[in-house]
């Protein structure tokens, strides 16, 4: 034999160098809940490990993050009251304004990234206005876009719209633009797909549908085509990075956005897959850590610059 693959297996050293893919904790982007009080950290009961903070401990958590060096996290509101239209989404004193604001205080280097979705703020959880029985498109850009201004008029760096409306990009990019935020960047959820693997974050955020559910609006799971249009459309109408979610199943859908596009192209290892991973952990099963690892390795593998994960800060001890 005179190709033997396993010479460059040998030592942990020699595998050390000819590795192809390697995870950073600068890769990372943690997301983090937010509720109004005082002094609350409680307990997600489906995300072992991950919490409902108030702005103080989210300060708190968002410090020990950047000590482990995790340069960004992404921001999940849990308004005091809903209504229709998710009006306290776009309140200057709202949650995650309030969040964003006390973040860029005690850390202005740290990159604040917010969700703008109106699932957490609406009393019928879903992403936008309903009419007739189902979101209405174009109602809910003008929503959208007072939500992304009044994000960055709070201070954030970037807005990442995630309610899968057509045409959302633009109308957010224009009304930032308007209001002289031409800095703010957007971290589209260009591509996102109706799936079963969110259920423990709406049970974390409180946004559960409460009739039907999000498949007239995000994508079908069996569609890759239309990913490449997604993305493409988002790209043309503003888009600075580019997110596909969720990540594990979607490996695929990652490696051909990565293809298409020249900008940064985000995974979200969502709150399903999480789940998963601490579940079979706490029964013994699988090595935990192990899996973590290797999760995220074939994210970034598949050709993702940046994730989204709530495995940041375990991931960054890790690597450390
Ligand atoms: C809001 C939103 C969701 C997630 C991120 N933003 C839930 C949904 O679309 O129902 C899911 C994140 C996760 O599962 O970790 N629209």
């Amino acid at each position: 034999m005179i190709i033997r693959p396993r010479r460059l297996r040998r030592t942990r050293v020699l595998r050390d160098m000819v590795r192809e893919t390697s995870v950073s904790p600068k890769d990372l982007i943690y997301p983090l809940f937010v509720k109004p009080g005082k002094g609350l950290k409680d307990p997600i009961p489906s995300m072992p490990g991950q919490y409902q903070f108030t702005v103080d401990t989210l300060v708190q958590e968002a410090k020990e993050a950047w000590g482990l060096g995790i340069p960004a996290v992404i921001l999940f509101g849990i308004p005091d009251t809903k209504d229709p239209t998710g009006s306290r989404s776009w309140a200057p004193d709202g949650i995650v304004q309030e969040a964003v604001a006390a973040l860029k205080d005690s850390n202005p280097d740290m990159i604040v990234i917010t969700d703008v979705c109106m699932c957490e703020y609406t009393d019928h959880g879903h992403c936008g206005v309903i009419k007739d029985g189902d979101v209405d498109n174009d109602a809910t850009l003008e929503l959208l876009a007072k939500q992304a201004v009044s994000h960055a008029r709070a201070g954030a760096d970037l807005v990442a719209p995630s309610d899968m409306m057509d045409g959302r990009v633009g109308a957010i990019r224009q009304a930032l633009d308007e209001e002289g935020f031409n800095n703010t960047g957007i971290l589209s959820y260009a591509v996102k797909y109706a799936s079963a693997f969110y259920g423990p974050f709406r049970e974390a955020a409180d946004s559960a549908p409460q009739f039907g559910d999000r498949s007239s609006y995000q994508m079908d799971p069996a569609n890759a085509l239309e990913a490449i249009k997604e993305a493409e459309l988002d790209l043309e109408e503003g888009a600075d990075m580019i997110m596909v979610k969720p990540a594990m199943a979607y490996l695929d859908i990652v490696r051909a956005v990565r293809e298409i596009c020249l900008v940064p192209v985000a995974a979200y290892n969502v709150s399903g897959e999480y789940a998963m991973v601490k579940a079979a952990e706490e029964k013994g099963w699988i090595d935990g850590k192990r899996v973590m690892m290797e999760v995220l390795t074939g994210i970034k593998r598949a050709g993702a610059d940046l994730i989204l994960t709530y495995f940041a800060k375990d991931a960054a001890r890790t690597l450390s």
